[in-house]
């Protein structure tokens, strides 16, 4: 096995010398106060060791990789039934795009884009009478840890500034592709978006995904298939029109969000967030994809 943390202080003491951090998310007005020279990595495997450096034991807004959370709710709850209404093809645009859901109908490209998530958030409404109360309880029990919590702040300042958010789910319910209220959906949303957790408490939620399904307390989360099926959505649409260049850098199936953090696994291996707000043009965190690019390198850790 490789030397582990010995990799992750090098490329930690490397990128932490880095001027050039990238720029936080400033278009929520409340992930623009945040700190950007914090900088976190955890990584953990599936027989249970882990490693970590830097500020990976510090909660951040999780943002769109809370998607993945909802899908794999959504998924196990409606199987391929969700397909109808959610495509699973890459867009090759940005995360808010608008003009692709016109084009085609209604129906989102994917569950990673924002308005493929919209419409999974809504599927969560109309199968919960507490969406918000049962995404939690899903989560702390991927995580194995209750200390995981909505920021009511960070949500409050997207419901009054994430136009494009509201432009979409009006689209989207102007073509018969949602059940509940706009405001509804939007308020699951934005609250999924403002979870927040550490660099820990992401990987632990992520490891059924590296382990065929099963939880770190060894029961099944999900079924190997579901399993494999995101992994595939994570790798082809997990980082929108930047997905090539991931996995081009990478190789890694993998989610990101405007908050600065990544997730990233290794199936049947390994799960590694990283954590540092600064993003590139895309949106994802610039030195955490650098980070990632050099950890799989140097450990020649990659599903390619
Ligand atoms: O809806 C939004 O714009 C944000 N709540 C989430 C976007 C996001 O995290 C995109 N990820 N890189």
């Amino acid at each position: 096995m490789p030397d582990y943390q010995n990799i992750l202080n090098t490329i930690y003491k490397e990128l932490l010398a880095r001027e050039d951090k990238g720029e936080v998310a400033d278009y929520i007005p409340e992930l623009a106060k945040v700190d950007k020279t914090k900088f976190g990595v955890y990584l953990n495997n599936i027989h249970g060791e882990n490693y970590c450096v830097g500020d990976a034991k510090t909660k951040f807004s999780i943002q769109s990789i809370s998607k993945v959370f909802t899908l794999a709710m959504a998924f196990a709850n409606q199987g391929n039934k969700l397909w109808k209404r959610v495509d699973v093809e890459p867009s090759g645009n940005p995360f808010n795009y608008l003009a692709l859901l016109e084009q085609e109908e209604g129906i989102p490209r994917n569950p990673l884009i924002n308005s493929g998530a919209i419409v999974v958030a809504d599927c969560l409404l109309s199968s919960y009478d507490d969406p918000k109360a049962e995404l939690l309880k899903f989560v702390r029990q991927l995580a194995n840890d209750d200390d995981i919590h909505y920021n009511d702040t960070v949500a409050t300042s997207e419901i009054e500034t994430g136009f494009r958010n509201f432009a979409i789910a009006n689209l989207l319910k102007s073509f018969g592709n949602l059940e509940n209220p706009v405001e509804d959906v939007l308020d699951f949303y934005f609250h999924q978006c403002s979870l927040e957790m550490t660099c820990e408490q992401l990987s632990n939620a992520f490891f059924p995904f590296a382990n065929k399904g099963v939880c770190m307390q060894e029961n099944e989360c999900l079924t190997a298939t579901q399993a494999k099926r995101i992994n595939a959505i994570m790798l082809t649409c997990g980082f929108y029109d930047e997905a090539g260049e991931f996995a081009f850098e990478v190789g890694l199936p993998g989610k990101s969000g405007v908050g600065g953090g990544i997730v990233a696994l290794l199936p049947d291996n390994f799960i590694i967030t990283t954590w540092s707000p600064g993003l590139n043009e895309k949106g994802n965190s610039y030195l955490g994809m650098l980070a990632l690019e050099k950890f799989t390198t140097a450990t020649k850790a990659s599903i390619f």
